[in-house]
């Protein structure tokens, strides 16, 4: 009984490595930590350790349950990670050679993404909201259901500023404003479906994938009988518009304290169809978007009740998109300034006005 924790360990090590898609890691989790899986099992057979030696044994059974939960969420990063950075690879690229026309100004990337995501939603009925980038405490966190000590605080090294605000780490930070602004036309029969853009802020370091600063967009629906098939629903649409062909989705089970149940949205792989190619690792799938729905805390926070009515809620990477859109490799190229990179995502360059000087 005491080896085989540690040859359960060996075993999900060497198929851990093999792992190459979302996929195969979830294989994996439901393999080893399921209900009928491998560490269950462990611990069935616990009952016929002698009571003196139960204690010792259960540790070294938990301390690789540990083990195997704390990889398992590693891995999924990394092949998120891989994922994401082989289809910004594999889009049509910009030319850093182009000359810049110094007579036209030109949207900036994000601007366009976001944009166009702001009109699919809006031809669905939803509102486009304003939220400011300083928040506090309570928004960012506490009205979402993550407590003061939460580790899902870990995850989001927050600036926090003297006045006892914050720099909004994501923008489900405005979900509480949001709720409360649209309470009473919602219980007067209004279903409340709105969308959030905003640049938020996270200590990260900074390399090719990694900003400090970057976008988001979140959207949330509220109404009696919110369901599951109308996330999806809407997901799928405006998923196909982005991307301008018909996208399939598919949900996998994911961790966030203000939704539950909590999904990662996977889309079919924009390279392959779906059938499985080097970008998507042969799984056929791409991980895109978080999203769920709305915890009964986070409607109570807002003065709605959750008996009586459901929504759902999903946090886009709006600089992710813009990078799998335009093909932009570099994370640093959005915050650079630089023309050069800036200037060429579009053809709907403005004139500058007439009054207007060029040193301006
Ligand atoms: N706010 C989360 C983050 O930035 C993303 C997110 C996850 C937003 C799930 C949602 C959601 O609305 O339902 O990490």
């Amino acid at each position: 009984m005491f080896e085989k924790p540690a040859e359960l360990k060996k075993l999900f090590e060497e198929k851990v490595n093999q792992a190459a898609a979302s996929a195969d890691v979830e294989q994996l989790r439901i393999e080893f930590l399921g209900k009928k899986g491998h560490v269950a099992e462990l611990m069935q057979e616990l009952r016929n350790v002698p009571n003196e030696l139960k204690k010792e044994a259960g540790q070294k059974i938990n301390e690789v349950k540990q083990f195997i939960e704390g990889a398992i969420a590693e891995r999924i990063e990394e092949i998120k990670k891989l994922e994401e950075q082989k289809l910004i690879d594999s889009a049509e690229s910009y030319d850093e050679s182009m000359p810049i026309n110094a007579d036209l100004g030109s949207y900036h990337p994000i601007t366009l993404v976001r944009r166009e995501v702001e009109s699919i939603f809006q031809s669905m009925g939803f509102t486009v909201e304003d939220y400011s980038e300083i928040t506090d405490d309570y928004n960012c966190f506490e009205a979402l259901n993550i407590p003061k000590h939460h580790p899902a605080r870990d995850m989001q090294d927050t600036y926090y500023l003297s006045s006892n605000q914050l720099l909004k780490t994501h923008t489900s930070a405005a979900q509480n404003t949001i709720l409360r602004k649209y309470k009473a036309s919602l219980e007067s029969g209004k279903p409340i479906r709105a969308i959030f853009p905003g640049r938020c802020f996270r200590n990260e370091k900074i390399d090719a994938c990694h900003e400090n600063t970057f976008f988001q967009m979140e959207g949330i629906m509220v109404d009696e009988e919110i369901s599951i098939s109308n996330l999806i629903y809407f997901m799928k649409t405006m998923l196909s518009e982005v991307f301008q062909r018909d996208i399939t989705v598919r949900l996998r089970p994911g961790f966030f304290p203000f939704v539950e149940p909590g999904f990662e949205l996977d889309i079919s792989c924009l390279i392959c169809g779906g059938k499985g190619c080097p970008s998507c690792k042969d799984s056929g799938w791409l991980e895109l978007c978080p999203c769920g729905m709305i915890h009964p805390n986070v409607l109570t926070a807002a003065g709605i009740d959750p008996e009586k009515y459901t929504g759902f809620a999903f946090g886009l990477g709006m600089t992710r998109l813009a990078m799998m859109r335009y093909g932009v490799k570099d994370i640093r190229v959005f915050n650079s300034g630089n023309l050069k990179a800036l200037s060429q995502f579009t053809e709907k360059s403005f004139t500058r006005p007439e009054n207007e000087s060029k040193e301006a």
